[in-house]
């Protein structure tokens, strides 16, 4: 569960985050809202690029914002980015490796741990393949393994679907679906297909200028007059 409470951060005069308080506690809860509103934000202050100037925020009960950004990821946050961080002359397989190697101090299961996160990517067949030679789907895909491996307790998916087609949205949609059977990690997703997010949220999380709009189950929340008229312009 991740519990924020009367949070504010500040960028000069703008409040990119205003006294937001709001507890997330399904397995995979939706982040959406207009340009602007604040979603990134909120990913940087949870990884901690982000300096909040009041509140707090609490994972599984454990306090977050005096904890370095490394130590945050050796705590099971981890996060995916928007554009890929491939490194292109890697294999897959030591793309996946290089990250374990710093969250996981425990060599013994390494070749285990990866294999188990390439398959469960769909990536096994291509592991030995250099990061430069895999296609914007399977990079996408990666993103999500590199973020999986070890053992996270947050994911905090950033437009993981940004570029790919309907057909790979609704793989990639399985895939997050399944992320919390596969590992027990709480997943955050923001993307700004709602069709991805209805198929993945059970609760869903509405920023509007820093504010909390709205926030609940996910149809109820995309019906909502005050979300309809913000976000999706009717
Ligand atoms: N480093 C920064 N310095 C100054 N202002 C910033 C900074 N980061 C964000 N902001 C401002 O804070 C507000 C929230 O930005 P944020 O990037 O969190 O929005 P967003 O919801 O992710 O938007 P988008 O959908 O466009 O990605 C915006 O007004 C933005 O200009
Ligand atoms: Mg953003």
């Amino acid at each position: 569960m991740i519990d924020i409470h009367a949070v504010t951060v500040q960028f000069g005069g703008v409040k990119a985050l205003d006294d937001l308080t709001v507890q997330l506690t399904a397995p995979v809860c939706g982040l959406i809202g207009p340009n602007g509103a604040g979603k990134t934000t909120l990913v940087n202050l949870l990884s901690g690029f982000a300096r909040a100037k009041a509140g707090s925020v609490e994972v599984d009960g454990h306090s977050l914002l005096a904890l370095s950004p490394v130590q945050r990821v050796r705590f099971g946050l981890r996060r995916s980015f928007q554009t890929e961080q491939v490194v292109e002359d890697l294999s897959i397989w030591d793309n996946v490796l290089a990250i374990l190697e710093q969250v996981d101090s425990d060599r013994a299961n390494y070749t285990e741990k990866v294999g188990t996160v390439l398959h469960y990517t769909g990536l096994a067949e291509v592991a030995g393949a250099w990061g430069s030679q895999i296609n914007l789907f399977q990079r996408r895909k990666l993103e999500l393994a590199k973020a999986l491996v070890g053992t996270p307790r947050v994911l905090l998916l950033d437009e993981p679907g940004a570029g790919i087609n309907e057909q790979e949205a609704e793989q990639l949609r399985d895939l997050i679906v399944g992320i919390h059977g596969f590992c027990g990690a709480q997943v955050l997703l923001i993307d700004h297909d709602v069709e991805l997010i209805k198929g993945t949220c059970t609760q869903t999380l509405v920023l509007d200028f820093g504010r909390l709009l709205a926030v609940g189950a996910t149809l109820e929340v995309l019906n909502a007059p005050q979300v309809r008229r913000a976000y999706l312009g009717t």
